[in-house]
């Protein structure tokens, strides 16, 4: 099977070509990683790569409750344990740089959340006091972007001094780097907006602050060119990924890294137009694809030449082990999405692993 054969990531070798896929999980209660997140990370070691969930790069990046930082010591110290874990284990593991922009909450931080453009999104904030009405954000003026690109900067120093082996751009989603990337969040008439070219500079502009910290060949972007997450759609996203796809090309990064569908929604559909093939077309670099992918159509994928390596996001949640279980044909767990937010072990630690559920394993059924 190519999901499980070896890649040449830069200067990384994967043992497989399966990628754990970025996974909030609100599991960091007052932002810092703690030995529970350890223990998770490191249950799923034996995946090719894993990509952490969003880590906030500053207090503002924040938009949901219990998600991680990357900016100060302690956070710092406590995603050394993670890596020293999972690296004793025998994985790889990259931190995601995050900034959710407008789709904060001045919950979080009590101010009022920043955005390119003064745009509420759509639908409502999760809070721990429940679900608020987004508030209307800051459009960031072009000296405060410059301090948003200086925090990246930091969270990538910070990812390096917590011995990570590279780090993951977020700009999918909706989230900051999306909302400067599509029309729909960015209506700036300064170098950031109009053009395609424009609204990529944001994009460039944390690119080169974070390459400036780590080596070209472990940094990767990833991007979600389908939209519809938080709100987000673009009048033209051929015409805007297009030009991302071709911006980040030559820049010697470890990968671009792209989202065919939301959660919730189907995964890729052969007769649709693909995002990963748009970007593959104009990126000559490492592509992961990611989005309802099964270990048979992923590596059908991979048959395919679309991709070269393949993110999966629940069925890591659900199994630990699911390296293992693909090699030998067996069960998947399945999903349960009442705990992919919740407090504590349950629904987090204790999917269970074949050696646990069974010596045997039942064929999967394709
Ligand atoms: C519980 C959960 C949390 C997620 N958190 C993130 C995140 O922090 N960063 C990100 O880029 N994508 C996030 N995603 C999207 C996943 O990385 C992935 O793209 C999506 O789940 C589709 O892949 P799948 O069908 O294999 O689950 C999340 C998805 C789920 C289900």
């Amino acid at each position: 099977m190519l999901l499980l054969d070896p890649y040449r990531l830069g200067a990384i070798t994967l043992t497989n070509r399966m990628v754990m896929a970025p996974l909030t999980r609100n599991r960091a209660p007052g932002g810092t990683p703690n030995p529970l997140m350890v223990e998770y990370y490191t249950q799923r070691a034996t995946a090719g790569l894993i990509i952490t969930e969003g880590t906030q790069v500053g207090p503002l990046g924040q938009g949901y409750q219990d998600t991680p930082g990357i900016y100060t010591d302690a956070q710092r110290d406590g995603w050394r344990l993670v890596t020293d874990a999972v690296h004793h284990a025998g994985g790889h593991i990259f931190a995601q740089l995050w900034h959710v922009g407008r789709v904060s909450h001045s919950f979080y931080h009590g101010k009022q959340p920043v955005a390119p453009s003064a745009i509420v999104p759509n639908g409502k904030a999760y809070t721990p006091d429940g679900m608020k009405p987004y508030e209307t954000p800051h459009a960031l003026t072009a000296e405060e972007i410059t301090r948003v690109v200086a925090e990246f900067h930091r969270g990538a120093q910070v990812a390096h001094e917590a011995g990570f082996d590279g780090v993951e751009i977020h700009g999918a989603n909706g989230y900051l780097i999306d909302q400067f990337l599509q029309t729909g969040a960015n209506q700036r008439t300064d170098e950031y907006g109009v053009t395609p070219a424009r609204r990529t500079r944001f994009l460039l502009e944390v690119v080169k602050a974070v390459t400036s910290v780590w080596p070209s060949e472990r940094v990767g972007v990833r991007v979600s060119p389908a939209g519809g997450s938080n709100g987000i759609h673009d009048a033209d996203p051929v015409e805007t990924f297009t030009h991302v796809a071709r911006e980040l090309d030559g820049h010697g990064l470890a990968y671009m890294h792209v989202i065919e569908a939301a959660v919730g929604t189907d995964g890729p559909d052969e007769r649709q137009v693909c995002s990963t093939a748009l970007v593959r077309e104009s990126y000559h670099g490492t592509v992961i694809t990611a989005g309802g992918y099964t270990p048979e159509t992923a590596e059908r994928a991979l048959e395919k030449g679309t991709a070269d390596l393949v993110a999966f996001g629940r069925l890591f949640i659900a199994n630990p082990d699911f390296v293992e279980r693909v090699r030998l044909g067996a069960q998947l767990n399945e999903p349960d999405q009442p705990t992919f937010y919740a407090p504590g072990p349950h629904g987090y630690v204790d999917y269970p692993t074949m050696s646990v559920s069974g010596a045997n394993p039942e064929p999967r059924v394709a």
